[in-house]
């Protein structure tokens, strides 16, 4: 990935950002794209938004090295713009790489691009902290923690969702998901 020319990210940034955290983690916070601090360390959620997501990591008991935290696009966009639909496309091999390694039992969304890779035409105020089975994956959609630092009261509506989480994956069978979204929705959980 260090060394990836499959988009025109690759002649701006500093550094690629992977994603971090365990090969085996039960659960893959998948967010939107570096911004500045990301691109200068080569981590992701490292700025303000990174210190809300471990907070609500330590609400349920849970810190960075116990999950793993990527990106739908690996690669910091001038000015921190939105990702290009060309840059989600040239990243997805990435992400799919990674998903196919780490067989989470939950792929946790922030934000509405990694939202779009598993639900088509539906917002993020309808379908958050509600698990639902995509294909093998089990999905679960959150706000991006960076909602929380523009709208506080999105702040308590995020935390209850994180809140949910231990108890969904007590109810799940071990290693549930495959890289891709596969298509069709299919069953509320
Ligand atoms: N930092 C990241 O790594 N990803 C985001 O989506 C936002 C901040």
């Amino acid at each position: 990935m260090a060394s990836c020319q499959a988009c025109e990210l690759a002649q701006q940034r500093n550094r690629v950002v992977p994603g971090e955290g365990a090969e085996d983690a039960d659960l893959l916070f998948i967010g939107e794209a570096p911004g500045f601090n990301e691109d200068q360390q080569g981590r992701p959620f490292v700025g303000a938004a990174g210190a809300f997501l471990d907070d609500l990591l330590s609400s349920i008991g849970l810190s960075r090295s116990e999950v793993y935290i990527a990106n739908v696009i690996k690669c910091r966009p001038p000015g921190n713009r939105d990702p290009l639909p060309g840059e989600i496309e040239a990243c997805r091999p990435w992400l799919n790489q990674q998903i196919e390694i780490i067989r989470p039992k939950v792929i946790v969304t922030l934000g509405r691009f990694s939202l779009a890779r598993y639900f088509t035409n539906e917002t993020i105020g309808k379908v958050h902290g509600k698990p639902r089975k995509i294909g093998d994956i089990v999905c679960f959609p959150m706000y991006h923690p960076a909602a929380a630092l523009h709208q506080g009261s999105l702040r308590k509506v995020i935390e209850e969702d994180m809140l949910r989480l231990p108890e969904l994956l007590k109810n799940l069978e071990p290693r549930a998901c495959t890289p891709d979204d596969g298509g069709q929705q299919l069953a509320l959980l």
